[in-house]
């Protein structure tokens, strides 16, 4: 009996600690798409809309460090959390982990969009960031889920 007891208070604890580890997942996968709107919205929109002067270095920061979150998207997004981010506003769609490949597929886009880059001024800046930002939407449209 104490040993039955003991299996199930084991297995309990693993049950709890494997949905905290889902919850680690899904906080990983939504901290990597808050990083990419920092540079995305917090840096270059604002430099294209004028908010903040332009600086060309800074833009390019701001496009490396983008860059270098959009590669890690593969590899963050490899273990499907099965629940949201508590009070998220956007949750992944169980399609991600149904047809993976094409999930991935939908990054070169964007890799390619920033790249491709090229602004001397706020307006030729504007006119990157709608061309990422759409690359971003490429995946957003199918994998995406507004919860709230
Ligand atoms: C290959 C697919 C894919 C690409 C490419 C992608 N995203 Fe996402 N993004 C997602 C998924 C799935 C979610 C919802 C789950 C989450 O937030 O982790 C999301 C959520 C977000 C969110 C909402 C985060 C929150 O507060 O919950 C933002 C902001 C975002 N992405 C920005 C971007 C930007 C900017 C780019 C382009 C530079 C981008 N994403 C590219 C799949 C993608």
């Amino acid at each position: 009996m104490k040993r039955v007891l003991v299996a199930a208070a084991v297995l309990a604890l693993g049950g709890v600690s494997a949905v905290v580890a889902q919850q680690e997942v899904a906080l990983s996968q939504q901290n990597l798409m808050k990083s990419q709107a920092r540079n995305m919205y917090g840096v270059l929109n604002k430099m294209a809309k004028g908010d903040t002067p332009f600086d060309k270095a800074a833009a390019d920061a701001a496009l490396k460090a983008l860059a270098d979150d959009v590669a890690k998207i593969p590899t963050v997004f490899a273990t499907n959390p099965k629940q949201d981010v508590p009070n998220a506003s956007f949750g992944s769609s169980q399609k991600i982990w149904q047809n993976k490949a094409d999930f991935d597929a939908k990054v070169p886009a964007v890799t390619k969009a920033i790249a491709d880059a090229k602004f001397t001024d706020a307006a030729s800046l504007k006119v990157v960031f709608d061309t990422i930002s759409a690359k971003c939407d490429g995946c957003h449209d199918t994998y995406r889920v507004k919860l709230k």
